[in-house]
C-alpha cells in the first residue's frame, strides 16, 4: 500500500481524510462504503479536530443534513449516487429529503461535538460557539429519540433492532437472536460488499438474508419506531449502545453547563441517571464484564464480544469490579500480537479474520482505553493504545486486524483507522 512508503504517518493519515473526503463529508474508504456512516463521521471529525476543526464541524453538520424529524439520526446519509454499495437508498425506502437508510448507529456524535467544542475554545475559532449550539440541538434531539424509541418501557438500557445499528453487524453477541430471523426476504440480494474484500472477512450470505429481511419489515412498518418495537423478532438492550449514549449524554451535560439551559441540564442529567443506573445493573461477576439482554427471549447475551468493556466509558466500576475487568482484558489479549480482538481467542466463535468475530479495530480499543483511563487503570490503557499505533504503522490504515498475526484486514485507507492513529498516537 502506498501509504507505507510514507516517512511521516500522521502526515499519512491527513492523506487518507483528505482523501476519502467527499465535500464536508467523509466516507469510510473509497467503494466499500460510499456515503456518509454515522458513527464513522464522529470518530472522523474527532481526528479532523487535531488539525481542522473547522473541518470537524462541517463533518457533524453534515451528518446531521440527514437527521430525520423524530430526531434520529441515520446510520448512512447518501448525500450523492453510487452503485458500488447494496443495500442502497432505493431498498431503504424512507422519506427523508436527503436518502437515507431508516436505522441508527452508536451515538458517538455527543461525545465529538464536545471535544471538538473544547479544541475550538482551546484555539479561539470563530463562530465556534454558535455551530457548538446547533449541533447540541441535535445531538440532544437525537437522545431524546433514543430513549422514547429505543427504551419505551424505561429500563435504563437502549435496544438495537438491527445488528447494523451496533456497528459490529455479525458479532457473535447476536447470533442467538439473528437466528429468530427468517432468511426469506422480499429484496433481491445483491452484495457488493464482498466484490471489494475477501468474502472470508466479510458476514456471511446467511446474515445477509437476515439483515435484509429485517430491513424489509421495517420498511414495511413505514419506518414508524412503536410499529418497528412491536413486530421486531431482533430486539436487544445492547450495553455498547447503552454506554456510548450514557458517555456521550454526560459530555453533553459537561457543554450544557456553559451552552445550555436550567430545564437542558436537568433533563440531561435525568437521562444519565437512568442510563447509568441501567448499565451497573448488567454487571456479571462470574464473566467480569458486563451483558447485553435479549429482549425477545428475556436472556442475557453472554457471548463474550468486546461489548462488554464499553460501559467503562460510562460507569466508574468499584474496585473490585476494576481488577476483574482489567484481568479479563488482559486475559483477552495475552497471546495476541494485537489486542484486544472482539471476540476472545479462547471462544468457539471466534474466527481470526472475519469482521466482528475477533479481529481487532482500532476506534474499539480507543474506546476501551477511554474507559480504562476514565476508571484510572492508565498502564493498560497505555499499552493498548501503544500496541494500536504499532499495529497500524506496520499494516497500514486497515479496516481492522488478524490479532493472531497482525495482519491487517478488509478495506484499507479507512477513515477511522486514520482519525484512531492521529488520536492515540498523540497519547502512547
Ligand atoms: C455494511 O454494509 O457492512 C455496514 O456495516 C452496514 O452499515
Amino acid at each position: 500500500m502506498d501509504h507505507l512508503n510514507t516517512p511521516n504517518m500522521e502526515e499519512a493519515a491527513r492523506a487518507i481524510l483528505a482523501r476519502n473526503d467527499r465535500g464536508g463529508y467523509t466516507v469510510p474508504t473509497d467503494r466499500l462504503y460510499p456515503f456518509q456512516w454515522n458513527w464513522d463521521s464522529a470518530f472522523v471529525a474527532m481526528g479532523f479536530a487535531l488539525f481542522d476543526v473547522d473541518r470537524a464541524y462541517r463533518e457533524l453538520e453534515r451528518l446531521i443534513e440527514g437527521q430525520w424529524a423524530d430526531g434520529m439520526i441515520p446510520h448512512i446519509v447518501f448525500h450523492a449516487p453510487s452503485d458500488t454499495y447494496f443495500p442502497g437508498p432505493e431498498v431503504w425506502g424512507t422519506r427523508h429529503a436527503v436518502p437515507t437508510s431508516g436505522i441508527t448507529q452508536p451515538p458517538v456524535f455527543g461525545m465529538a461535538l464536545r471535544q471538538i467544542h473544547e479544541t475550538a475554545t482551546t484555539f479561539g475559532t470563530p463562530d465556534a460557539e454558535e455551530r457548538t449550539r446547533a449541533l447540541f440541538q441535535a445531538a440532544l434531539r437525537s437522545h431524546r429519540w433514543w430513549l422514547r424509541a429505543r427504551d419505551p418501557d424505561g429500563i435504563g438500557l437502549v435496544s438495537i433492532l438491527h445488528p447494523w445499528e451496533s456497528g459490529s453487524d455479525n458479532s457473535p453477541a447476536w447470533d442467538d437472536a439473528l437466528a429468530r430471523v427468517p432468511v426469506t426476504t422480499k429484496t433481491v440480494i445483491r452484495r457488493k460488499d464482498t466484490g471489494h474484500v475477501d468474502p472470508s472477512m466479510r458476514p456471511r450470505d446467511e446474515d445477509y438474508q437476515r439483515f435484509i429481511h429485517l430491513v424489509d419489515l421495517y420498511r414495511e412498518c413505514g419506518w414508524d419506531p412503536q410499529r418497528q418495537w412491536a413486530t421486531t423478532p431482533f430486539k436487544i438492550a445492547d450495553v455498547q449502545m447503552t454506554a456510548i449514549l450514557a458517555r456521550a449524554t454526560a459530555d453533553l451535560l459537561h457543554l450544557a453547563e456553559r451552552l445550555g439551559s436550567e430545564e437542558e441540564r436537568s433533563e440531561l442529567a435525568d437521562m444519565h441517571q437512568v442510563l447509568v443506573r441501567g448499565l451497573s445493573r448488567r454487571w456479571r461477576p462470574d464473566l467480569s464484564r458486563f451483558v447485553s439482554l435479549d429482549l425477545v427471549s428475556g436472556q442475557d447475551v453472554e457471548a463474550p464480544t468486546q461489548a462488554g468493556f464499553i460501559p467503562l466509558i460510562a460507569v466508574m466500576l468499584d474496585g473490585h469490579q476494576r481488577g476483574a475487568a482489567t484481568a479479563e482484558i488482559e486475559r483477552w489479549t495475552d497471546g495476541m500480537v494485537v489486542g484486544v480482538p472482539t471476540t476472545p481467542s479462547w471462544s468457539a466463535a471466534f474466527e481470526p479474520k472475519r469482521y466482528w468475530r475477533g479481529p481487532v479495530w482500532a476506534v474499539i480499543n480507543w474506546l476501551i482505553c477511554d474507559g480504562l483511563r476514565l476508571n484510572g487503570t492508565e498502564d493498560l490503557a497505555r499499552r493498548i493504545e501503544q500496541m494500536t499505533v504499532q499495529a497500524i504503522e506496520r499494516a497500514g490504515f486497515c479496516e481492522y486486524f488478524d490479532p493472531t498475526t497482525g495482519e491487517g484486514l478488509g478495506g484499507d485507507t479507512f477513515s477511522w483507522t486514520a482519525a484512531a492513529y492521529l488520536v492515540l498516537k498523540r497519547r502512547s
